[in-house]
């Protein structure tokens, strides 16, 4: 077992994802008792700033969020609060943080861009940070294709061993994410029917409303298929296809995710120009209001895609012939994170013509966000006497709504980087992306991307406000199903 850390170095701590994220998930943390006593938090940004006013800094943030912030975990979460000012990407920088750490066992929380990420690690280790109880945190997106992910992976797995890298994938850190693995895992019934014999296909859907907005320098440079597919949406895919891992130890889980990847049928062009779609949207409306082009945002004409539906196909035994429709966007008509499993309809139907037209296959719906829910679809009579006789069909959901089953007084969504800092904290890496499982998704991704160059393909337009370009619904539509909006 991994001694605990007992100070959090946060890069970047006066930027957006030091104050989105971060650093209220350390109170939240703090608020619930899980931080251990004397952990250190020593924020370290370039610009000059003194303890208090960093104090104010993270004052403001809180105060600026919706929960409601307790005067006395604020005095001690406060008390844990230092900040020095450094260029750390130079050991002579770096080195300004040693009298702050000695005799610490230090987690580096990287919030900062990743080109930075080698440099960091290096400038550590030059500065004798890097010790065997010092652990780094990485987010994504770690590289932009295979060949600059290893880069990244080569320079900072020169200064941490494996085991000391944390890299984030936000998503693993959502209760719903953890739930999926609970839901098969944890019962008897899911497991014998999840595969090819009983599975039709499965859904993976990740709508935004939110456009771009001020992050398009970044954007640009990744478009949808990097900036969510690579990460989020197949490690969703793992989770859903992974073989039963013995247990949870890290290892366990990520040889079987890794296992999925690997057996994700590569893109040919054919495939890209078959399976795939790209789209890009133009100004629309969104929720009622009025919604600005990427192009317009952006300032200039771009062939980045905002939106990316495609076929994703697993030769395994498990999924031979069971497609995996993927989609995902920006500026659509519903924040949406959803997974769809849907089942083959049942063989043989004893009900008759008239019920026949009401059979609906099983589906199991597993909503992530906004609401968080687990639904499964059944078949039902519908109560009463049908007309002719005979009986009439029905499909009802048995819903597992999480936040209604648990909600106490005062409760509250979690932030996914809690569960995320706090398993850093005691060194679990069940949760984090391992250096094989980066990579083995940045080759599929680059064949995709490889893919559409060689077909040519640039993304459509679609108005801001719709579920992106048509070739969306034609896509699935060629395989005779539909999406389940
Ligand atoms: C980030 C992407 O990783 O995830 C963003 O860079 C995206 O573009 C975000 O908006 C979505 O996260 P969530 O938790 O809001 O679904």
């Amino acid at each position: 077992m991994a001694e605990l850390a007992d100070a959090i170095v946060l890069f970047g701590a006066t930027g957006d994802l030091a104050r989105r994220m971060v650093l209220p998930s350390l109170y939240f943390l703090d608020a619930d008792g899980l931080l251990p006593v004397g952990l250190k938090i020593l924020a370290t940004a370039r610009s000059a700033m003194s303890r208090e006013a960093f104090v104010d800094h993270v004052k403001a943030i809180l105060d600026a969020r919706p929960e409601d912030i307790d005067d006395g975990v604020w005095a001690r979460f406060a008390d844990r609060l230092d900040y020095v000012a450094c260029d750390a990407t130079s050991v002579d920088g770096a080195a300004e943080l040693c009298p702050r750490l000695a005799a610490r066992r230090p987690i580096f929380f990287l919030a900062v861009s990743p080109s930075l990420y080698g440099r960091i690690a290096g400038a550590l280790d030059g500065a004798g940070l890097a010790g065997p109880e010092s652990r780094i945190v990485l987010e994504k997106p770690i590289g932009r294709d295979l060949e600059s992910s290893r880069e990244v992976n080569r320079a900072v797995g020169a200064v941490f061993s494996e085991d000391r890298i944390f890299r984030i994938d936000h998503y693993l850190g959502k209760e719903t994410v953890q739930n999926l693995i609970a839901l098969r895992f944890a019962n008897t019934l899911f497991e014998p029917l999840w595969n090819n014999l009983t599975i039709d296909h499965v859904q993976i859907t990740v709508a935004e409303t939110e456009g771009v907005g001020e992050r398009w320098p970044y954007y640009d440079e990744y478009g949808a298929l990097r900036d969510m597919l690579q990460n989020h949406m197949l490690q969703l895919l793992c989770f859903v296809a992974m073989e039963p891992p013995a247990d949870m130890e890290p290892d366990s889980v990520r040889n079987e995710k890794v296992k999925v990847l690997r057996s994700l049928r590569r893109y040919t062009r054919q495939d890209a120009q078959n399976w795939s779609v790209r789209g890009q949207y133009a100004a629309g409306v969104v929720g009622g209001k009025e919604a600005a082009g990427y192009e317009t945002e952006r300032g200039q004409p771009s062939g980045t895609e905002t939106f990316v539906a495609l076929r994703v196909d697993i030769d395994n035994w498990r999924w031979a012939g069971v497609p995996f429709f993927l989609r995902t966007g920006k500026r659509l008509p519903k924040r949406r994170t959803q997974i769809g499993i849907q089942f083959k309809p049942v063989p043989h139907s004893i009900f008759g013509a008239q019920a026949n037209d009401d059979l609906i296959a099983n589906r199991l719906v597993i909503d992530l966000q906004p609401d968080e829910d687990i639904e499964l679809l059944l078949m039902n009579k519908r109560p009463g006497i049908a007309e002719h006789g005979g009986v009439r069909l029905q499909s009802l959901p048995l819903s597992l709504s999480l936040l209604r089953a648990y909600e106490g007084p005062g409760a509250r969504r979690r932030i996914a980087y809690e569960r995320l800092i706090l398993d850093v904290m005691h060194g679990n890496s069940t949760l984090f992306v391992r250096r094989d499982e980066v990579e083995e998704a940045w080759r599929w991704i680059d064949g995709v991307a490889d893919a559409w160059a060689q077909a040519g393909m640039t993304p459509k337009r679609y108005d801001a406000g719709a579920w992106g370009p048509s070739g969306a619904f034609a896509l699935i539509e060629r395989s005779e199903r539909a999406w389940l909006d």
